[in-house]
């Protein structure tokens, strides 16, 4: 049902309403659509703008409407353009004329940014609920290697000995971050647009800040061209969740690796893995693969939104029709993915012999040398330099560097003493890192209680955001 027509002659031409056309992809939009209308009924009527009978009338009929869109029985047909057109066809049908009545005083244009908002905010809140499940396996991962020694790498050669639960663990960091950013995205998000109108606000007697308590806003906009025409809160979710699938991704391409014959560490579920449709012998880490990949569109939906958003003439211009596809589909790929990694990590066995095995190599001691020199007075690039050498020494010899004679290490370096061997084990260096972060088990231990007592906050605080908003929808 078209929203307008008074002033034209004739209707769109078939490629005009083909372009138009949103509802096929908007209608997602229908649940926070209804509720912003509830909430805009109640001020058309608390203000004398309709009758208390008309307004009972379309509160039942919106109910009604509400109702038949979760149950699927009322739906958009072809000749709706967008999901406000839909449903007010479908008030329509219900009520005859009075179903229009609810455009008094608004505009798709604040009503179309305020649904988009209601929409974002409830399924950033499902994404940061499905980031602290993957956070729960990666901490109960951690905890399982928390005794595990493994090489530790940078530019992907052996570096230093580390924990492996420690080497799982930093993953859980990241998405803490991403909690972080999708709490200060909420604060940022939560003002309505409601009562904007086309651009002007309202000569009507409305109260935008009635309407923004009523649906769970934490203010109402306070300029109203600014207000139809921001985005920023659309641009912010995707670089955030962009940001989670390139957290995700980087789980992913380990995984890959870890899983390889040449590291053979990780042994991945069947459940969470692929075959080859010719090769009967394989098994891929498809679903690792498939979270380092989906970063892309992720990556490519934000950059999709802020290349419209540039230049873009205040207020509301179509162009902001292009807002919703890459939201949609970023919230849709994050979503997916998550529970696929949680459960990838929750089932992956890791070879705590291999593991154990590959960490001395490499010479990836070699630091403990020159830490006992510092212990011992010495300068670190003097300390270094000898490090160095005893290294050079071992790989022109083929030894470890234990293997050291005690004139080599005191020609090497007088300070030297026959003791370094005892510095020089995998359990030595690492019960050594007791650094607040590092990885000893002592601050390992401290780490993972940190992270799990953060996490319990989180949930709860979460949990009691989830509830508030389907709260608020119910109401
Ligand atoms: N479908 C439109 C959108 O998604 C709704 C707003 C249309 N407003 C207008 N004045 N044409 O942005």
């Amino acid at each position: 049902m078209a929203l307008w027509g008074g002033r034209f002659s004739d209707g769109p031409a078939d490629a005009v309403f083909a372009l138009s056309r949103s509802v096929h992809f908007d209608w997602r939009l229908a649940p926070y659509d209804l509720r912003s209308s509830l909430a805009h009924l109640e001020i058309l009527e608390s203000s004398g703008l309709l009758k208390p009978e008309i307004a009972t009338s379309i509160r039942g009929a919106l109910k009604e409407l509400i109702a038949e869109v979760a149950a699927g029985k009322f739906l958009a047909i072809d000749s709706d353009e967008d999901v406000h057109s839909a449903l007010e066809r479908g008030l329509t049908e219900k009520l005859g004329e009075i179903g229009g009545s609810l455009r008094a005083g608004r505009s798709r244009n604040d009503q179309v940014t305020t649904d988009l908002r209601l929409y974002a905010i409830d399924h950033m809140l499902e994404v940061a609920t499905q980031i602290l499940q993957l956070q729960k396996s990666l901490i109960a991962k951690a905890s399982e290697y928390g005794d595990a020694p493994a090489p530790g790498f940078t530019h992907l050669q052996h570096a230093q000995p580390i924990l492996f639960g420690h080497e799982i663990a930093k993953h859980a960091h990241a998405f803490s971050r991403d909690l972080d950013r999708i709490s200060d995205w909420l604060a940022r998000a939560s003002v309505s647009p409601l009562g904007s109108g086309a651009l002007a606000g309202s000569s009507l007697p409305l109260s935008p800040e009635k309407t923004a308590k009523a649906l769970g806003f934490a203010s109402s906009a306070a300029n109203s061209i600014d207000a139809v025409s921001d985005r920023d809160y659309v641009a912010e979710a995707l670089f955030i969740l962009a940001m989670i699938g390139s957290h995700l991704s980087r789980i992913g391409e380990e995984w890959c690796i870890w899983a390889t014959t040449e590291y053979g560490w990780a042994k991945v579920a069947d459940a969470y893995s692929t075959g080859s449709s010719i090769m009967p012998q394989k098994k891929n880490p498809d679903m690792a693969e498939l979270a380092r990949g989906k970063a892309g569109r992720l990556v490519g939906n934000l950059t999709a939104l802020l290349t419209t958003l540039k230049g873009l003439p205040f207020a509301y211009n179509r162009d902001l029709q292009e807002d919703k596809e890459p939201l949609f589909d970023s919230i849709d790929t994050v979503l997916l993915v998550l529970p696929a990694v949680t459960g990838m990590i929750a089932t992956t066995d890791f070879d705590r012999e291999k593991m154990a095995l590959a960490a001395p190599l490499g010479f990836s001691l070699a630091t403990e040398i020159a830490d006992y020199l510092v212990r011992a007075n010495i300068p670190f690039a003097h300390a270094h330099e000898a490090a160095g050498k005893c290294v050079a020494l071992c790989e022109s010899s083929g030894r470890q560097l234990h293997q050291l004679t005690d004139a080599e290490l005191a020609h090497i370096h007088p300070s030297l003493l026959p003791d370094v061997r005892d510095v020089l084990t995998v359990q030595g260096a690492l019960a050594s890192r007791t650094t607040f972060g590092g990885t000893a088990p002592s601050s390992f231990a401290a780490q993972i209680n940190g992270l799990s007592a953060d996490i319990e906050v989180l949930s709860k605080k979460f949990h009691d955001k989830r509830a508030a908003f389907s709260a608020m929808m119910g109401a």
